[in-house]
C-alpha cells in the first residue's frame, strides 16, 4: 500500500540542538554579510543537513519546541486504532504517512520514473468553476488532490504516472540542449469511471526552510512589486482563503501561492496528504461517493492544538543554509549577469522582514530570490487548472536559496513544480510568458557566461 519506504525518518534536528547557546556565535565577520541568505538564522551546513536545523538564532528556550516539532514532521502516523503510538489518524485515504515522507531531509520531492507510483510529489484535482471559499471547486469524487494510498481495506482514489517526451533545442551558439516535457495518466479506481473530466496540477513537495522569515515579510512590501512597471513582467498577489485564520489573505506559499499561512498549511497538509484532522479541518476528507471512506468511524481531532501549534512552530524555525563560494570570481560575474538578463526581476535577491510572532524571523534581511508573486509563465509550464487568483499558466516565483544543495540533501536535482527539468539550465530553458526574454537571453549567452551564471546558482 504504501511506498515510501527508502525515505528513513532523519531527525538532524536532535544533532543541532545539542549544546548550542546563542553565545556560541559571535557577530559575523563582515565578509561573510553577503552570504547570510537567511539573515541572523542562517547556518553554514552543505551537506545533507543543510534543509533540516534549527534557526542559528532561534532562542535557547525555544530550542526544545523546536525538537518537538522536529518530531512530530518525522514520525509515522498510524490508523486507528492504535495504542502503540501518540500519532493515530492516518487516513481513511492519504498520499504519505508522514511530512518527512514527501519533504525528504525537509528538502524537495521529485517525481518518481516513468511509470512508477508517486512518492515525493503529488496531484492537486478539481472541476472547472470556483468552490464555496473562491478556491478550487473540488472534484466530486476526489475532492482537492488525488489520495493515492488508503488504509486497509478503503479504496484510495487512483494512480497517476509520468511519461516523458524528449524535446531537442539549441543554444544561440549551437550548442545542442535536451528537455523532457511530462504527460500524466491518472487511473482512476472502478468506483469513479464516468465522473466529470479532471483538472490536474502536479506538484513536487517543496523544501520547508525559511519559511518563517517568508511569512514575516510585510504585505505591503510584496504588494508593492505587484504593479505593473512597463517591461512585460507584471507579477500579481493571489489572494486566497485562510481557513485557519478564517479570512481572505494574501497567498505566500505553494507553488501557485494558493496558501496564506504557515498555519493553514500545515492543517491543510495533515488533512490533505496525511488524512489526519485538527480543530482547523475537523472532517475527514471523504467525497460524497466514497461511501467505504465515509463509513470508517470518526474519531475525533486526531492532532489537537498543541501538535498543531508545535508543527507550525517548526515550518517557521528552520534556518536558511549559507551561500558558498561567494569569493569565486564566477559567481561574482554570476550574479551580475543574473541581474542584467532580467532574473532579478522576479527573483528578488533581497528582502526584509517584518513583525512576526516568532523572534527568530523578524527584522532579517534575507536573500530568498523571490517576489512571491505570480507570474505568466507561458503555454509550455501550464498546468491549465486555477488556483483562487492564479490562471492555469500563473506560478509562483520560487526562492532559489539553497538551490545547489539540493543534490547534497535530495540526491536529485529535479527543479520546477512538476520536477520536469533535470537540473537548473534546464528550469530556466523552460521559463516561457512573462520569463521569455530572460530565458531568450540566457540561450544568447556566450558559453563562458553561461557557466558563470549557473555556477552562481549553484553557490546559493
Ligand atoms: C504527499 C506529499 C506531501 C506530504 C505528506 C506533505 N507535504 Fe507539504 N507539500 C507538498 C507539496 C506538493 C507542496 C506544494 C503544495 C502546492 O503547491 O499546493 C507542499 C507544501 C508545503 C509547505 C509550503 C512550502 C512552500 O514553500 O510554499 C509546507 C510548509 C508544508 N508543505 C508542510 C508540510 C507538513 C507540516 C506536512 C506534514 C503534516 C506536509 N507538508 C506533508 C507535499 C507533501
Ligand atoms: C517573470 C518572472 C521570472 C523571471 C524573469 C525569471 N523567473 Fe525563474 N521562475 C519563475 C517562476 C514563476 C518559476 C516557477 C515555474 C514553475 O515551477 O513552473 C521559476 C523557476 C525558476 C527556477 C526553478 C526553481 C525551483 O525551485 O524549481 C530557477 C532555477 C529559475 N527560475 C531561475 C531563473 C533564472 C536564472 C532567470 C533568468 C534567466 C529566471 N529564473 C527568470 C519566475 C521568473
Amino acid at each position: 500500500m504504501l511506498s515510501v519506504r527508502p525515505f528513513v525518518p532523519f531527525c538532524a534536528a536532535a544533532t543541532v540542538l545539542i549544546g548550542i547557546g546563542l553565545a556560541a556565535f559571535p557577530p559575523l565577520a563582515s565578509w561573510a554579510a553577503d552570504t547570510q541568505s537567511g539573515g541572523a538564522t542562517t547556518r553554514s551546513i552543505a551537506n545533507a543537513n543543510a534543509f533540516s536545523s534549527a534557526a542559528r538564532n532561534l532562542p535557547p528556550q525555544m530550542r526544545r519546541r523546536f525538537f518537538v516539532g522536529n518530531k512530530i514532521f518525522t514520525a509515522t502516523w498510524a490508523a486507528s486504532p492504535n495504542e502503540d503510538t501518540t500519532f493515530v489518524g492516518l487516513g481513511p485515504t492519504f498520499n504519505a504517512p508522514s511530512c518527512i515522507a514527501c519533504h525528504v531531509r525537509d528538502g524537495r520531492g521529485a517525481p518518481p520514473e516513468p511509470g512508477a507510483p508517486m512518492t515525493t510529489m503529488l496531484i492537486r484535482a478539481s472541476v472547472a468553476g470556483g468552490g464555496a471559499t473562491g478556491g478550487p471547486m473540488p472534484h466530486p469524487a476526489l475532492g482537492l488532490q488525488i489520495n493515492t494510498s488508503a488504509v486497509d481495506g478503503i479504496p484510495d482514489e487512483g494512480t497517476v504516472t509520468i511519461t516523458y517526451r524528449e524535446i531537442a533545442g539549441r543554444y544561440d551558439d549551437g550548442t545542442p540542449y535536451a528537455l523532457r516535457a511530462p504527460t500524466y495518466a491518472y487511473a482512476p479506481p472502478e468506483m469513479f469511471a464516468g465522473t466529470a473530466p479532471v483538472l490536474l496540477s502536479p506538484r513536487v513537495a517543496p523544501a520547508v526552510f525559511g519559511l518563517g522569515l517568508l511569512e514575516a515579510v510585510d504585505e505591503e512590501e510584496i504588494v508593492a512589486r505587484a504593479d505593473p512597471d512597463g517591461d512585460g513582467i507584471s507579477g500579481r498577489v493571489n489572494r486566497v482563503w485562510d481557513t485557519a485564520a478564517g479570512a481572505v489573505r494574501l497567498g505566500r506559499f505553494g507553488w501557485k501561492a494558493n496558501t496564506a499561512s504557515l498555519r493553514d498549511q500545515t492543517a491543510a497538509a495533515l488533512i490533505g496528504d496525511m488524512g489526519i484532522t485538527t480543530s482547523v479541518f475537523p472532517d475527514e476528507n471523504c467525497p460524497a461517493p466514497q461511501t467505504d471512506c465515509r463509513a470508517v468511524p470518526t474519531t475525533g481531532i486526531e492532532a489537537d492544538d498543541t501538535i498543531l501549534a508545535d508543527l507550525t512552530f517548526y515550518t517557521e524555525s528552520v534556518a536558511v543554509p549559507a551561500r558558498r563560494r561567494a569569493d569565486d570570481p564566477a559567481v561574482q560575474r554570476g550574479e551580475a549577469l543574473f541581474d542584467t538578463i532580467g532574473c532579478a526581476a522576479c527573483h528578488i535577491p533581497r528582502m526584509v522582514t517584518g513583525e512576526h510572532r516568532n523572534p527568530a524571523v523578524r527584522g532579517q534581511t534575507i536573500q530568498p530570490f523571490t517576489d512571491l508573486l505570480l507570474h505568466d509563465m507561458g503555454p509550455d509550464l501550464a498546468d491549465g487548472r486555477p488556483d483562487f487568483g492564479a490562471s492555469g499558466s500563473e506560478w509562483r516565483t520560487p526562492p532559489l536559496w539553497g538551490l545547489g544543495l539540493i543534490e547534497a540533501v535530495n540526491g536529485h536535482t529535479f527543479l520546477l513544480h512538476d520536477g520536469r527539468a533535470r537540473g537548473i539550465a534546464e528550469a530556466i530553458l523552460w521559463h516561457g510568458g512573462e520569463a521569455a526574454a530572460a530565458s531568450a537571453a540566457f540561450r544568447a549567452l556566450a558559453a563562458p557566461d553561461r557557466v558563470d551564471l549557473l555556477t552562481f546558482l549553484d553557490s546559493l
